[in-house]
């Protein structure tokens, strides 16, 4: 899984579409102003960083920063739009070249964590543990596995003829490539699907059924974290709600989930 999604994230149609967008998710819009109010000026670990979409916005609040990806092409996109800027190929499973100085705030954002088999994800979680300073913060994102559903291959709702009824040719074959290459992903791809109780392992529909993505409810990641040494503070849905923590198992609306993590008290820290 975890070779599969490396290779899909170093290809250059993946890591040029990365570069291209710097626009917030809802969610992350309440993330910044959360910031905003305590780590003005404080040191910020931007992992997988992608094409750089979060950079100019973390930059606003401080420029002590450093992103980091897994992925070359990633971060060559990156220092081409900011080269004055602290980007690194580094692997966020070992993340021994920071220890020395602790970061305040950690970002993993749109569901990069997910990348990971679950080996590897507690593993991450772990090394993120330590290099977040004790009074800082660690927010990412992870797919959320009780969502209402997750779209077929050969659904045609991946034409979204509802909300766009007369697509122009050129649209309509572009289409049509991507709903090929859809089914092609996902006939290669589905047989590693892996359920458990904890979490799952799906082929989702994201572009174009290319990743192997972790999916967990809000319930489990939040047991899951306190087990590394994390307690959450927060979790906000796609459209940016602030969802009350005790309601954590309910959530099926939203697709992906944000949560804003604390370092446990170390004397709190379970085993
Ligand atoms: C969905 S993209 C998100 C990019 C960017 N953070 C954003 O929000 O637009 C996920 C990114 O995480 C990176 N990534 C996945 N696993 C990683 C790992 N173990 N170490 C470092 N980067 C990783 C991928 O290369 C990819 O650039």
């Amino acid at each position: 899984m975890l070779d599969w999604n490396h290779r899909q994230w170093s290809a250059s149609q993946v890591s040029g579409s990365y570069g291209r967008d710097s626009r917030l998710f809802a969610p992350e819009t309440v993330v910044l102003e959360w910031l905003g109010v305590g780590f003005q000026n404080r040191r910020i670990l931007d992992i997988g960083v992608g094409g750089g979409r979060t950079t100019p916005h973390l930059l606003k609040i401080s420029p002590h920063y450093v992103g980091i990806d897994y992925s070359e092409p990633m971060v060559r996109e990156c220092l081409r739009q900011f080269p004055d800027v602290d980007f690194r190929v580094a692997d966020a499973r070992d993340l021994q070249e920071f220890a020395a100085e602790p970061f305040d705030f950690v970002l993993f954002s749109y569901n990069g964590i997910d990348n990971l088999n679950h080996e590897d994800r507690m593993k991450c979680l772990a090394e993120i543990r330590g290099v977040v300073a004790q009074d800082g913060a660690f927010v990412f994102s992870s797919h959320n596995r009780n969502r209402d559903r997750i779209p077929k291959p050969w659904s045609l709702e991946h034409f979204d003829f509802q909300r766009n009824p007369t697509l122009n040719p050129l649209k309509l074959a572009r289409r049509s490539l991507n709903y090929a290459a859809g089914q092609l992903n996902n006939l290669r791809l589905s047989r590693q699907e892996r359920y458990t109780e904890e979490y799952a392992i799906i082929n989702d529909s994201g572009d174009q059924y290319r990743f192997l993505s972790y999916h967990i409810s809000a319930e489990k990641q939040i047991a899951q974290l306190a087990r590394v040494g994390f307690e959450v503070e927060m979790i906000i849905d796609t459209q940016g709600r602030v969802l009350d923590l005790a309601m954590a198992r309910d959530i099926t609306e939203s697709w992906m989930i944000y949560y804003v993590c604390r370092p446990l008290k170390r004397s709190l820290r379970l085993s």
